[in-house]
């Protein structure tokens, strides 16, 4: 067995853990992370690629921002599509001048591991057996093996970065522990393809045939979704299914528009609300996907996991710099507030925008005409605007 010492251990290279290694180091702390998987790998997976201010915020507080703003599209508003007809939100002026930016996931990522070998920092890549010990201690530390040989690093916190199937979350006491936890009747059968996108904007669809979602990665590379059955299989659906099921989603328009092509990437994912309480055990702290999931609706995923690892990233700040634990010891409640109001976010815009099954027919007007109020009034349109570009880091306490 060899063993190293870092200050924070970070269990899991996704954005998160990526990103709070970023933030450390640029602060000059000390920092290690272990994954599962290979790079190649992590990259490999295909997620939303929508980003709030405060994550565009954070990338380039960490430094790695350069490329985000040459390729990265600004949008300043959405579509919203039922009843065959199409309404704009204008996100930048019913939210006070704030955009999002389109980026793919897969790019912040790549962005991030790239900054990361730049810097010679250690990523241990395909750790297997990853545990975590004695983190309700002053020493905490966490074990993995590599070809063959185990491995063990000494450190003051331990963060756990490592998604919804990680080991931190599964190591926490169980008394100490509350889960919530929700599942969609529904996934979303994913297409990428190099083709322009059908629109501008991002259309969000409320068709009788279920939800659809017309997104983009580029001016050139499309994202669309369509929800699914839990019963369908990826295989059984040929592109050109894909293709034709879309159409009858969409309006006129956009049908006329839409410009087909081989598919990338095809893939099914669940939808599913969940928060694990609290986000702190001890010297050891989740963040991301560790601790909480929302469906995709509203594409929160990838921002909550940002501002978790802000939260985390200046608590952390403090323990060294100012010897005040008070970040660190504020961390989970702060940031449950904010992923609770982006799951209630996430949470409402699936049910409002998804079929679901047993639904009676009553079910689709109440939506419609929830649609037609919040499209024709100002306070809907705030409403959709103000929570879609993302709350501020200190709502609710202000
Ligand atoms: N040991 C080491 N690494 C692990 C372990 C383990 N036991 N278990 C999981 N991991 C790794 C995974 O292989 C993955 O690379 O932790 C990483 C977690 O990354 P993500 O699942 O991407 O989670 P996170 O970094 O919090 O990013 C959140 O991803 O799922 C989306 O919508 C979500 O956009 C959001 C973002
Ligand atoms: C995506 O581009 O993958 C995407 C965009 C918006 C969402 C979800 C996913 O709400």
């Amino acid at each position: 067995m060899t063993t190293t010492r870092t200050q924070v251990a970070i269990v899991g290279a996704g954005p998160s853990g990526l990103l709070l290694g970023q933030l450390l180091h640029k602060a000059g702390i000390d920092a290690v992370i272990v994954e599962r998987v290979s790079g190649d790998y992590v990259l490999g997976r295909i997620r939303a690629g929508i980003l709030e201010q405060v994550c565009i915020d954070l990338m380039d507080e960490a430094g790695v921002g350069a490329r985000m703003h040459r390729e990265g599209l600004v949008h300043g508003g959405i579509e919203m599509l039922w009843d065959g007809r199409r309404h704009r939100v204008d996100l930048n002026r019913y939210s006070g001048g704030k955009n999002v930016m389109v980026y793919g996931q897969t790019e912040l990522t790549r962005d991030l591991m790239d900054a990361r070998a730049a810097a010679g920092l250690t990523t241990v890549y395909e750790a297997h057996h990853t545990a975590v010990h004695d983190f309700d201690t002053a020493r905490p530390y966490v074990t993995y093996v590599k070809n063959g040989v185990t491995h063990r690093i000494d450190c003051d916190f331990i963060a756990g970065c490592d998604g919804f199937h990680g080991v931190c979350r599964a190591s926490a006491p169980r008394s100490a522990i509350r889960e919530y936890e929700k599942v969609y009747p529904f996934g979303w059968l994913g297409l990428l393809s190099d083709t322009p996108p059908v629109c501008d904007e991002l259309i969000y669809v409320n068709s009788e045939r279920g939800f659809a979602l017309c997104s983009q990665r580029s001016k050139t590379r499309s994202r669309y979704y369509l929800q699914v059955p839990l019963t369908h299989h990826v295989e059984d659906w040929s592109d050109d299914a894909f293709w034709q099921e879309l159409r009858l989603r969409l309006d006129d328009e956009a049908r006329e528009r839409l410009v087909t092509g081989p598919s990338l990437e095809k893939s099914i994912a669940p939808l599913r609300s969940f928060v694990t309480e609290p986000l702190r055990f001890g010297r050891m702290f989740l963040a991301g996907d560790a601790g909480h999931i929302v469906p995709p609706t509203g594409a929160k995923g990838l921002n909550l996991a940002a501002t978790d690892v802000k939260y985390l990233f200046d608590g952390l700040v403090q323990h060294y710099r100012e010897r005040s634990d008070a970040g660190l010891d504020a961390y989970s409640a702060k940031a449950l507030a904010r992923i609770w109001r982006a799951e209630r976010f996430s949470w409402w815009f699936t049910q409002l925008m998804h079929r679901f099954p047993h639904d009676e027919q009553i079910t689709a007007k109440f939506q419609h005409a929830e649609l037609d109020y919040l499209m024709h009034s100002e306070a809907g349109l705030r409403t959709i605007a103000e929570n879609y570009v993302g709350l501020p880091l200190d709502f609710g306490q202000r």
